[in-house]
């Protein structure tokens, strides 16, 4: 491991999407590049931390120095996040699907004239609440993101206090923004604190900084 302020500590950095199957060669997805996540982790790694990067079906490829831990499903991502602890930090950058389909089938869906298929929905698991609420194992610093378009500052504060995560990295991902795809990016950083807006910069510049604010937390 590189030296830095962070060797020795172990982050999960969770990212990219999530695929949920219909049947066996179909899938409900998002489209989380996995930039952000993959940004951090690299970040992370150079300041010598050692990092379980647990990834969606991503469409960036994943960074370099960490351990990996390829996923599909939300329900997978929560067992590898469980499977990493304990850990120093985590970092929850993917873009985890609400919901799966409640009972996906387990032979390819025929279709059939005059029959359309009907999908029932059930919830998954919240990997940010459940870690950020375990109690004893919990690390000692848990990040959310929050993507909003309207009232970002009071929705971010409010979904840090719902979920009991330490900090909330917010941003406005509203189409004048031109954030969502770009390669820039606006955040605010929720934490006991306030609300600390950082300027508009590069998603390699935020993770940078993301990281150099977990290696002060963390010492
Ligand atoms: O509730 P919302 O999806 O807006 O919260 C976003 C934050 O929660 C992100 O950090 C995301 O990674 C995390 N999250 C999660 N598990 C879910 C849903 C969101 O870890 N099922």
């Amino acid at each position: 491991f590189a030296d830095g302020p962070l060797r020795g500590r172990h982050v999960v950095v969770t990212s990219g999407p999530t695929h949920e199957p219909i049947d066996p060669v179909r899938y409900i997805a998002n489209r989380s590049s996995g930039a952000q996540g993959t940004a951090i982790a690299r970040a992370l790694v150079a300041l010598g931390a050692e990092v379980t990067f647990v990834s969606g079906p991503a469409s960036v490829a994943p960074p370099a120095g960490v351990r990996l831990v390829q996923v599909e499903t939300a329900a997978q991502m929560m067992q590898a996040v469980q499977a990493a602890l304990p850990a120093d930090a985590a970092i929850f950058a993917a873009a985890v699907a609400d919901w799966r389909v409640a009972s996906a089938s387990g032979s390819k869906i025929k279709k059939k004239a005059g029959a359309l298929p009907v999908l029932e929905f059930a919830e998954n698991p919240d990997i940010l609440a459940t870690v950020s609420q375990m109690g004893a194992g919990r690390p000692a610093l848990v990040v959310g993101f929050a993507a909003e378009t309207d009232d970002v500052v009071a929705h971010a504060t409010a979904k840090r206090q719902r979920k009991g995560c330490d900090w909330i990295l917010a941003n406005d991902v509203s189409p004048a923004t031109g954030i969502m795809g770009g390669t820039d990016n606006a955040v605010v950083l929720i934490s006991d604190a306030g609300a600390e807006e950082w300027p508009r910069m590069a998603k390699d510049a935020v993770a940078e900084r993301l990281a150099q604010r977990v290696a002060d937390a963390l010492v």
